[in-house]
């Protein structure tokens, strides 16, 4: 079975083919960053824009690569929510126009289920399983029944990880996006420097807010008084809290659920230490721990083909194109994830 994966919701516009859920024949990727990054964030209507302007190139050089026509695709999947609501839009109008010109069955996928079936392509996933879901936008701890059933079992209550990484970076004069920036200077610099107190929340929810005014805070004392500081301290001293709260609450939920395996998912997958500390401490209790490999931790289309094809083996049925709800609203009304 050959899908065809199709992902525009943030800044990156991604087309995949992928054969049976596992194969990668191919999975081009136009990232905005250098775009955004003047900005210090992604700017929606750039954003819709560059999508726009790159969508039907790419779509070429996947087919390309993966040595196929549309004649040969049996599925379009595309990630129709959550994201920015202009960017969402280009590729949702783009897979149903490929859809109705062509007669290829669509499949509308959710982002977030896209990043956690990445883990399915590259691992004998054993469920039910915890995923810990960690990107820009999100920050939740799902459980997933042997029979693909998620039940989010908590989430953050203010900003997702990946924000907070983003934020402070941007107040510290770091770059964007932040996360792989402060993971690369985590090494530089001391964990211990700032004691950062863990947010008093229930048991799976998070709360970052806090842990970026934390940090913040520091910098303007240090910068109201004239004094230097490490940025690198700061950096490490982020990671470390972060990276403690996420494993912890995490082996929490697999002991309460009595669940033997872990995935993480989403841009923050990427984090080293997240990788390894969170191995290391599931390992010691019997849990294993996988993570998809790094070009499929960040946005792709081929976790959004991988996520439909679970999805059609668990059952899902495609709709004609044209009864989608309009050609021209994001509002799949009849989804329900
Ligand atoms: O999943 P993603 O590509 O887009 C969203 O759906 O949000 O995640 C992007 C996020 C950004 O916040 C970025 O800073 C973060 O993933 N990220 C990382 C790393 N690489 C990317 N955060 C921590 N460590 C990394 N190595
Ligand atoms: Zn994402």
């Amino acid at each position: 079975m050959l899908i065809l994966g199709i992902e525009s919701s943030c800044d990156e516009t991604s087309i995949a083919v992928v054969k049976d859920g596992k194969e990668i024949l191919s999975n081009n990727i136009s990232s905005q960053i250098e775009i955004h990054k003047e900005y210090g964030g992604v700017v929606p209507e750039i954003a819709s824009r560059q999508h726009i302007k790159n969508i039907a190139a790419i779509l070429d050089e996947s087919l390309a690569q993966a040595n196929v026509t549309l004649d040969d695709i049996d599925y379009i999947a595309v990630t129709y929510a959550p994201g920015l609501i202009g960017a969402l839009l280009v590729g949702v109008s783009f897979a149903k126009g490929l859809s109705y010109g062509h007669n290829i069955p669509l499949v509308p996928v959710h982002h977030i289920k896209g990043h956690i079936y990445a883990n399915f392509a590259e691992h004998d996933v054993k469920l039910p399983c915890i995923a810990l879901v960690v990107s820009g936008g999100h920050t939740n701890i799902i459980h997933i029944d042997e029979n693909h059933k998620f039940t989010n079992l908590g989430g953050t209550l203010d900003d997702a990880v990946g924000e907070t990484m983003d934020k402070v970076a941007r107040v510290i004069g770091i770059g964007y996006p932040g996360g792989p920036v402060i993971d690369r200077m985590y090494y530089e610099g001391n964990p211990e420097f700032l004691k950062i107190p863990e947010p008093k929340v229930g048991e799976y929810e998070f709360s970052f807010s806090g842990v970026k005014t934390n940090v913040i805070n520091y910098v303007n004392k240090m910068r109201m008084k004239g004094e230097e500081f490490k940025k690198e301290d700061l950096a490490a001293s982020l990671q470390k809290t972060i990276v403690d709260i996420l494993c912890k609450k995490v082996l929490k939920a697999c002991e309460d659920k009595n669940v033997k395996q872990i995935i993480i998912a989403g841009g923050v997958a990427a984090n080293s230490l997240l990788r390894s500390q969170l191995k290391e401490k599931g390992e010691a209790l019997g849990i294993e721990v996988s993570y998809p490999s790094m070009k499929l931790c960040t946005d792709n289309g081929a976790m959004i083909a991988i996520a439909a094809y679970h999805k059609l083996m668990n059952g899902y049925k495609p709709k004609d194109s044209l009864s989608l709800n309009g050609i021209a609203t994001l509002n799949i009304a009849d989804e329900k994830e």
